[in-house]
């Protein structure tokens, strides 16, 4: 956490090319292993699917590759301009979750991935998944695990006890919040943080029906470039949801 003026009021437009950089196009083996297999895996075979807060538009191209219509929506331009340049068949538009430029009960499939902790206003953005969808579409819905990767969790190397133990503590997880962390140095992300029933809840308010939970664990090309994690591999980073809309 730090005090931080970004460029921009959207600090997305000034740290695209570091998510860009790190995390997309085969960088990220959590993404590569787990993310896109999972939502591949969870893909109607056909119809349309819009990706909210598309990116550069990795998930778009997958969703794309399997036969289905995309639209990308992102508000961060850097992201958005890079979705345009990468190519492919889905289209691409600038805007906002809480005001998705997407007719009423038109699509058959939304996704956002990793992108609802970015969002202040979590019961308006699930308010317009629901508009978008039409009754039984599905909503893929994954984020970093809201336990887990609660602010102020992390490692803990006692020294002090015999044997020495490295364990993983939880931070404040019943406490909403908002944090800018520095993912790295000089590149401030904003992330808000609420429990997971503060999510199920407000998505089941505004009318859709969980179906499927997945809490995976670490896949191994993570735990092969951070090898301390293979000491608690049964922690899940990631939260993957499917919902059905009522
Ligand atoms: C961690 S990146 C994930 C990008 C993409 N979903 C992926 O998995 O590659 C988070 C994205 O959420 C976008 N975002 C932030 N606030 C948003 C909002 N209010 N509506 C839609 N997207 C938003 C950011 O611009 C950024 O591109």
């Amino acid at each position: 956490m730090t005090d931080y003026t970004p460029k921009n009021p959207d600090p997305w437009e000034d740290h695209a090319g570091w998510w860009q950089e790190q995390f997309t196009d085969g960088a990220d083996p959590e993404y590569v292993e787990q993310i896109l297999p999972l939502i591949r895996d969870n893909l109607l075979g056909s119809g349309t699917v819009v990706d909210i807060g598309c990116g550069e538009g990795q998930v778009a191209r997958l969703a794309a590759d399997a036969g289905l219509g995309v639209i990308g929506i992102d508000p961060a331009h850097t992201q958005v301009a890079e979705a345009f340049r990468r190519g492919g068949s889905p289209r691409y538009i600038q805007g906002s979750a809480v005001d998705l430029p997407i007719a009423t009960a038109s699509a058959d499939m939304a996704v956002a991935c990793l992108v609802f902790e970015h969002i202040p206003d979590v019961d308006a953005a699930l308010d317009e998944v629901a508009r978008i969808l039409r009754p039984g579409g599905r909503f893929l819905f994954l984020l970093n695990h809201p336990l887990l990767q609660t602010p102020d969790s992390g490692w803990i190397d006692d020294q002090m006890i015999d044997p020495p133990e490295l364990y993983w503590r939880v931070g404040p997880y019943l406490d909403e919040c908002d944090t800018v962390e520095e993912v790295e140095k000089g590149v401030f992300i904003r992330f808000y943080h609420r429990p997971l029933g503060r999510y199920l809840n407000s998505a089941i308010r505004a009318g859709l029906q969980l179906e499927l939970m997945i809490e995976p664990a670490p896949p191994p090309g993570f735990l092969g470039r951070t090898p301390e994690y293979s000491q608690v591999e049964a922690i899940p980073r990631l939260l993957f949801l499917s919902f059905r809309r009522a």
